[in-house]
Order: C-alpha cells, then structure tokens, then sequence
C-alpha cells in the first residue's frame, strides 16, 4: 500500500514536483515541475498528441491564447455559472466543497442548486452529523456561492470595474478551439466530421486544491474538439471513448484499473457524459482523468449569437447548412503525471551489494513515457572510464534524453535511476577497457547483458522502437 505522502515526498526528493513559491511558504495548490517531472509532463503530451493529431487524418492542432474576448466566457455561460457551493468552518477557517461534504454522507449533490444543498445541510446539523472535516468543530456556515473563475486585469483599469468587461484567465482550453473554429475551416478546408485539438494551461480558483497535484488551481489541460453533424454523435461519441479507452491500455493501463462513469446530472451543454476514473493507489479509490463529452450545438451557437457571426457549417453534399455539434474529449495533464507516478510506483525486495535484502522503490514507467531513457554510469571517476562514458553519453544524447552520472556508489546510482523510472543503465568498467563492451542493466527485472560499443545505438533504437 502506498499514501500520497509517500508520493508528494518521492517527487520533491527526485525533482519530479515542488511545491510552488516554497522559500516564501508556498501557495495552497500550484505547484512546479523539477527536471524529472517536466520530462514525464512532456512525454505524456507527446503520447496524446501522438495518437490524437499525428496519427490521425481528422484531427488538426491549435495553440491559442490563454486570454480571450470576455465576452467568450459570458456565451459559454462560465460568467455567473461555473460555480461551486463552498461551505467554511468558523473555528479553523478552512473551507469545503459543500458538494464534497455530502457526498460523505452518500448524498449525490453534484451540482444540485443551492437551497437543495442547503436542505441536506440543514438536516445533517439538526441531527447533529454535521462537522468539520479538519478541526471536528459544528460550527460550519451555511453553503455559498463561489465562482471558479480567476480574474485578471488587462487594458484599461476603468473597464475592468464593468463585469461584463472583467478579463479571466481561461477556466478550459475549449473555449480557443470553439473560437478558432472558423479560422481553421476557412484556412485548413476541413471537412465534418474534423476534431480540433489543443494542449495548454487553464485556471480554477478551486475551493478545496488538496490531494496534491490531482485537483490545482493552475493546471494543463489536454482537450480535443469534434465537429460533427448531429446525426453522426452517438457513433461519433462511442468512437472516442473506444479511442480513448484504448490509449489508457496501451500506456499501461490495465482492463481493472480503470472504469467508466457515467454521469447522470448533466452540464447545461452536456447531452451524455462519461468520466474515465482511474484507481489511484495513493488514494484508496477511484478518482476522474477525463471527461468525454456530447456537447450538443450549444458552444458554436453561443458563439454565433454572441459575436454575431456565423458559425454555422454548408454540406456540399448534401446542401444542408447545420450548426455542428461536438463530442469532447477533455483530460488533465497534470492529473496524468500523478495517475502514471501512482501506477508506475513499486516497492520490491531485492538484493544488495553486500548479499543483505532492502526494499527498493522503482517507477516502472511505460519506457516511452520515463523521463530518462538511459543512464550512463562509469565504474568509479577514474579518467580512463571517464573518457569511453562520456563517448557514449555523447553519442546516446542525438536519440533522446540520457543522464550521465558518475557521483556515489554504483548501487546508489542503480537505486537513483530506479526511482525516477529509467529503463536502462548503462555501466562502463574496467573490463570495457578491454573488451569494448559495456554491461545493459534493465530497470524491472534488474538483469545485465553484455553489449558491444559499437552495438549500443542500434540496440536502444531496437528497445525503443526508432
Ligand atoms: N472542457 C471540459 C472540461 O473542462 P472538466 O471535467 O471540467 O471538463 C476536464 O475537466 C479534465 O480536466 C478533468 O477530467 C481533469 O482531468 C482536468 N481538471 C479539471 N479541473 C482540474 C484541476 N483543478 N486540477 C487539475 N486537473 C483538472
């Protein structure tokens, strides 16, 4: 059994995740990748984007900007709506998702309005079941209204005072895609049905950001945009989530690891929508990766209304001219980093250099997602394994990212590579000043073979598929 702690203190000793602003005492929920972790972030990305642009002739890519016409967020109803019911505790001053809190008590409240969630409150404080989470006090206020958008100031303070005027950091990265729509139809002639795909930051001011880097305030998001012709959705939407399903299982992920969710409360938009909830072993349970959604007509429609432009799409086929509708595909990256740290993390017994049995804690990364592909690592610092090491090293660095590192004990430097993850060292020794081969070591099953110099390149691009 692992816990998030164990988790949280492997990554801020193995330079995969710090807490952000720490030297001036942090803040609640942001947080910073270190070497190791923006690696993985990347190769992550690079995994998705893979199978949802590269490998793909429907799908096209965007990067659009982080802010946005204001009036972006007041069509897609985020200003006034995107909202959470937050609940605070007068004695410790911590804050809750009221939501979240009854869900403790096996009440489905997900977004219920709030006299309903008042309601249930209400009851649970008359029956004396109400209490903070943290300090176990009764005294909890009544549920209110908090808005999950994170405003920001451009342009001319005066029409910042002006709601409808407020400039927000973006809360989804969809928002760029319904935006860009007409210009990518118009420059890139796609066709219904076409998916537009993005990866970039997004903002939440998240009541309760606990749970380390699973729910934060500034995140990335990784969402993929499909437009379509209404009647084509529901073979449309069951395409994804067999495409989606699909990725999960190649990188790894096994059959019971993950399940789907299906939700039965809808966002206004929404006409069907399946969560993929993987089990965290540091949390004990089944949390949300991504959203699949059949988004209906409502975003360009919005859109259209709002700007006054028309969005609207003409079949020549058919003749027929029909706002498209969309099926989404909507996972966090972020939440990726920790869902394939938390299944790559393992805890093994094995043997020492002394005969002596430790427990050794390895990242049994999928090889094209670990954050160092190979590790040089000469015998001792003597000059002369110096020399053929970094040959090596210099050779290896064209193909993809390789660590040479000649500090502490060979068994220290074993055990170093094995907790962030990578699949293969290299040993160069005495003998190899010899015999001009050097010893693989494989990161799982820890077993060496002996590879010839010259050999070295072609048998990693062999191991990595290049
Ligand atoms: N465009 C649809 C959309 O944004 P969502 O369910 O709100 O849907 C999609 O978010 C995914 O984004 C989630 O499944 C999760 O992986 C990620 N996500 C959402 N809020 C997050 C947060 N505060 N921190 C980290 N990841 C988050």
């Amino acid at each position: 059994m692992i816990d998030m702690e164990t988790l949280v203190s492997l990554c801020k000793r193995r330079g995969f995740v710090f807490p952000s602003s720490e030297i001036y005492g942090g803040m609640q929920a942001i947080y910073d990748y270190g070497h190791y972790g923006t690696l993985l972030k990347n190769n992550i990305r690079d995994a998705w984007w893979k199978d949802m642009v590269q490998y793909r002739d429907d799908v096209v890519g965007l990067d659009s900007a982080i802010f946005m016409h204001p009036t972006t967020w007041v069509a897609s109803g985020h200003v006034g709506g995107f909202n959470d019911p937050q609940i605070d505790c007068r004695k410790c001053k911590n804050r809750f998702r009221a939501d979240h809190i009854l869900e403790g008590f096996g009440i489905n409240a997900d977004k219920a309005p709030l006299d309903e969630i008042n309601a249930h409150l209400d009851r649970l404080r008359k029956e004396k079941k109400l209490k903070c989470r943290e300090c176990g006090s009764p005294d909890l206020t009544a549920a209110r209204i908090f808005s999950l958008m994170v405003k920001s100031n451009i342009g001319s303070p005066t029409d910042e005072l002006k709601e409808e005027n407020a400039v927000y950091l973006r809360p989804e990265t969809c928002g760029g895609i319904y935006l860009e729509y007409k210009n990518t139809i118009d420059a890139l002639h796609c066709k219904l049905p076409f998916g537009i795909a993005q990866v970039g930051k997004a903002f939440r001011n998240e009541i309760v950001a606990r749970q380390f880097i699973f729910r934060t305030r500034e995140f990335e998001q990784m969402e993929m945009q499909y437009f379509l012709h209404p009647d084509s959705m529901n073979k449309a939407y069951d395409m994804w989530k067999d495409t989606r399903w699909k990725w999960y299982r190649e990188y790894g992920i096994s059959e019971d690891e993950i399940r789907w969710y299906k939700h039965e409360k809808l966002a206004h938009y929404a006409s069907e929508a399946y969560d993929v909830e993987y089990r965290f072993k540091a949390l004990g349970e089944y949390k949300e990766v991504e959203g699949i959604h059949a988004r209906g007509d409502w975003d360009l429609s919005q859109h259209s209304k709002h700007s006054g432009v028309d969005l609207s799409y003409f079949d020549e086929k058919t003749g027929e001219r029909f706002i498209p509708h969309i099926a989404e595909t909507s996972v966090g990256l972020n939440r990726l980093v920790l869902m394939f740290i938390d299944h790559a993390y393992t805890e093994e017994q094995a043997p020492t250099a002394g005969g002596k049995e430790e427990t050794r804690v390895v990242l049994k990364f999928d090889k094209r997602l670990a954050p160092v592909k190979v590790a040089v690592l000469p015998l001792s610092k003597k000059e002369e394994l110096q020399k053929p090491a970094r040959d090596i090293w210099n050779t290896l660095k064209r193909l993809f990212i390789v660590e040479y590192d000649e500090t502490q004990s060979i068994g220290k430097r074993y055990r170093r590579q094995d907790e962030i993850g990578t699949p293969y060292c290299v040993t160069v020794d005495f003998d190899s000043l010899e015999d001009n081969a050097v010893t693989v070591r494989d990161r799982d099953t820890m077993a060496q073979e002996r590879i010839a110099i010259r050999e070295l390149e072609a048998f990693f691009k062999e191991k990595y598929a290049m």
